[in-house]
């Protein structure tokens, strides 16, 4: 028999307990692997769907004629309304409820109520401008939109679908409703090289924006502030680098990333869709 040298025993021993501890290793990652898919599939992406609001009283005009072209460029930034996807439905808020522009993109379902000009029908708008006060005129004899009155100058197309124009004002019962828009958030560029100006379009579920943040591939989350309307503004230099956006609904607090955006040749003047929407 061959001598055994006295350290051969405690290598052996050391080579066992590092193949244990190793075998208890990946037995962990594994566990750990199969955890994560878990974990990230059920609680994060259900998506929260919004709800509608009770109804509530409030009083309707209307603005503009038959083919709502006076409801273009309104103060939400949407531009052309109609190719912009929000046709011709549209609303603007006095400014108790347009809260400076973070109802841009809201949507409401307004029914005509109390009045010999009712008609049965409802219609649903999208906030796109505001209706502001005029304080030369008396809250209830023509300032319709002075605070603190909630009321809607509805595009003539929408009000004629709720009472006949001939009405002027009429009585309204109204609620918040989500929003439902065909495929993801569009992004509209403005700025400059150093100054990133961004529309935000087709938002779906509660439909307005609370907060939002861009990113670029070299760059963290930058968060953006408030321009007007539903515009939002970075003053960073993001050129040659792709886009991700993150936003925060202003009703429900619910955030959606939206992942590359826009790829890394963007070019200010164009608008971006993301893969992805609120419900
Ligand atoms: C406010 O009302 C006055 C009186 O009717 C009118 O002359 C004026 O044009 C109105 N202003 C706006 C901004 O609509």
């Amino acid at each position: 028999m061959a001598p055994v040298h006295p350290l051969w025993g405690l290598c052996v021993f050391v080579a066992s307990i590092m193949i244990i501890l190793s075998t208890l290793d990946s037995v962990t990652a594994a566990t750990y692997t199969s955890r994560v898919p878990r974990t990230t599939r059920v609680p994060r992406t259900a998506p929260v769907v919004y709800t509608p609001s009770p109804w509530t009283l409030a009083h309707a005009t209307f603005y503009g004629d038959e083919s709502a072209a006076s409801t273009m460029g309104g103060a939400c930034g949407y531009g052309n309304i109609v190719t912009n996807g929000y046709g011709t439905d549209t609303a603007a808020l006095s400014s108790t409820i347009f809260t400076d522009g973070y109802a841009c993109g809201q949507c409401y379902q307004i029914k005509c109520v109390q009045s010999p000009w009712c008609s049965k029908g409802v219609a649903t708008i999208t906030a796109t401008n505001l209706c502001p006060p005029n304080w030369s005129k008396d809250s209830n004899a023509g300032g319709w939109c002075n605070p603190p009155r909630t009321h809607f100058d509805m595009a003539k197309p929408a009000f004629m679908k709720i009472a006949q124009w001939k009405a002027g004002i009429v009585p309204v019962q109204y609620r918040r409703v989500p929003c439902s828009r065909a495929g993801g958030i569009r992004f509209s560029f403005q700025g400059n090289g150093y100054w990133l100006l961004t529309y935000v379009m087709n938002v779906g579920g509660a439909g307005d924006i609370g907060q939002m943040w861009v990113k670029g591939t070299k760059t963290a989350w930058i968060s953006m502030s408030h321009n007007w309307g539903a515009s939002y503004q970075a003053f960073a230099t993001l050129k040659g680098q792709a886009l991700s956006f993150k936003i925060t609904s202003y009703t429900t607090k619910q955030t959606i990333v939206c992942n590359n955006v826009a790829p890394a040749n963007w070019n200010l003047g164009l608008t971006y869709q993301a893969s992805v929407n609120f419900h």
